[in-house]
């Protein structure tokens, strides 16, 4: 296969990174990492108290830092060749649709917990795919969060980097997203897949079925979380169950809706309740934290037939009921369906474009992936980019390399 990503040894990366580093900022740093990751079943179900069932994976954000004595951050991007400077005591800072937001936004939440930041030089680097669905957001900032944590001399809870990064997406970039990907990117656990309760954020990692590999095709078509398709879908949902609650009034959350409440409460069931557009949200949403608890369950079972059809129906459900899909993705996961050893597919991650998840039986893994980039080069003219990727572990600091 031309395109699966070349793993370089492991600390080719951080070394290249950390000499780039001393010969720009003349220190010697320390060096963190966070996954991205890919999301198995569970789309948009995590804003509104669900489950999801992500798995961070082998592609990373490395952070390398040094302390600085004044309070500024200095921050190198060594993929976009590009500086940026941020000031810790600007008393009004704004977010400027800069990549450097993100970096801005979790020192502000670091502070807003009460941690005390020094100025800092940074360098990163990262080779998951922006604007692909695999939460090249998250992985930035919680590689930034641990390495601002680090040179502050201070540590948090895991939980509180996952919320607190979430909350610079939130507050300072001003895209509403849920906790998913800032909790897979933190918790990730080598060869699991995470099924999180976005409510109570309990979770508990399931191995993935033995023999299959996990195939992310990327339809190279991006998307943008700031814009406002995301937010406009999570109004949507808030309009269901400010609607639903007239008539069960215990619900606080989509969550708490079953299929056969939506049912009775439809339109053309009795007038005026909810009209047909927050209906179809509301059914992927309450449909789809079904599918992810059935997921899991069958992915232990190893009922791998059932894991397809939940897969192949999510698709449908993000595609009818959501409308977050688009044409190259329904290509590819149409591709997808018709080749051997395809276990399910299904595009994942916020939509709009980027990726498909393709669980494949390990034995026909090379040939899947040259046959869906040759047929998808064929029905849409674009060059795919396919990742096979290991269920990888969380963000953790490298040490003893370079
Ligand atoms: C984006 C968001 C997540 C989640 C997914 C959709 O990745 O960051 O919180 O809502 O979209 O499942």
């Amino acid at each position: 296969m031309e395109k699966m990503t070349d793993q370089p040894a492991p600390y080719a990366i951080p070394s290249r990174l950390a000499h780039l580093f001393s010969a720009r900022f003349s220190a010697k740093p320390r060096t963190f990492r966070a996954p991205g990751r890919v999301n198995l079943i569970g789309e948009h179900t995590d804003y509104n108290d669900g489950f999801v069932l992500p798995s961070a994976i082998d592609l990373y954000t490395w952070t390398a830092i040094a302390p600085r004595r004044d309070h500024r951050l200095h921050v190198f991007s060594e993929n976009l060749g590009e500086a940026a400077e941020i000031d810790l005591t600007d008393s009004a800072p704004k977010a400027r649709d800069h990549w450097s937001d993100y970096v801005h936004g979790v020192a502000l939440m670091l502070r807003n917990s009460g941690v005390p930041l020094r100025g800092a030089d940074l360098a990163i680097f990262s080779d998951v795919p922006s604007g692909a669905g695999l939460s090249s957001s998250a992985a930035l900032e919680v590689s930034i969060a641990s390495a601002l944590l680090a040179a502050a001399e201070k540590t948090l809870p895991l939980i509180e980097i996952a919320k607190l990064c979430q909350r610079a997406e939130n507050e300072f970039v001003g895209a509403r997203v849920g906790i998913m990907d800032q909790f897979a990117s933190c918790f990730g656990s080598a060869g699991h897949a995470i099924l999180l309760d976005c409510r109570s954020l309990e979770y508990k990692p399931r191995p993935l079925p033995a023999g299959v590999s996990m195939v992310i095709c990327n339809t190279m078509v991006k998307h943008g979380h700031s814009g406002g398709e995301y937010n406009e879908r999570r109004a949507q949902c808030e309009e269901g169950v400010r609607l639903l609650k007239r008539y069960y009034p215990g619900i606080d959350a989509l969550r708490d809706v079953t299929l056969a409440q939506l049912e009775s409460q439809r339109s053309e069931v009795r007038r005026e309740r909810i009209p047909d557009l927050i209906y179809r949200r509301c059914h992927h949403v309450i449909s789809e934290n079904e599918r992810v608890l059935r997921t899991a369950d069958a992915m232990s079972r190893g009922h791998l037939a059932v894991v397809g059809a939940c897969m192949a129906e999510s698709h449908l459900s993000m595609k009818n009921d959501y409308e977050i899909s688009c044409r190259e993705l329904d290509v590819m996961v149409d591709l997808a369906q018709k080749l051997p050893g395809l276990i399910g597919a299904r595009m994942t991650g916020g939509g709009f474009g980027g990726c498909t998840i393709n669980l494949v039986r390990d034995a026909f893994v090379a040939k899947f992936g040259d046959e869906i980039r040759a047929a998808y080069r064929e029905a849409t003219g674009i060059d795919a980019d396919i990742y096979v990727s290991a269920a990888a572990a969380g963000v953790t600091e490298l040490k003893n390399y370079g």
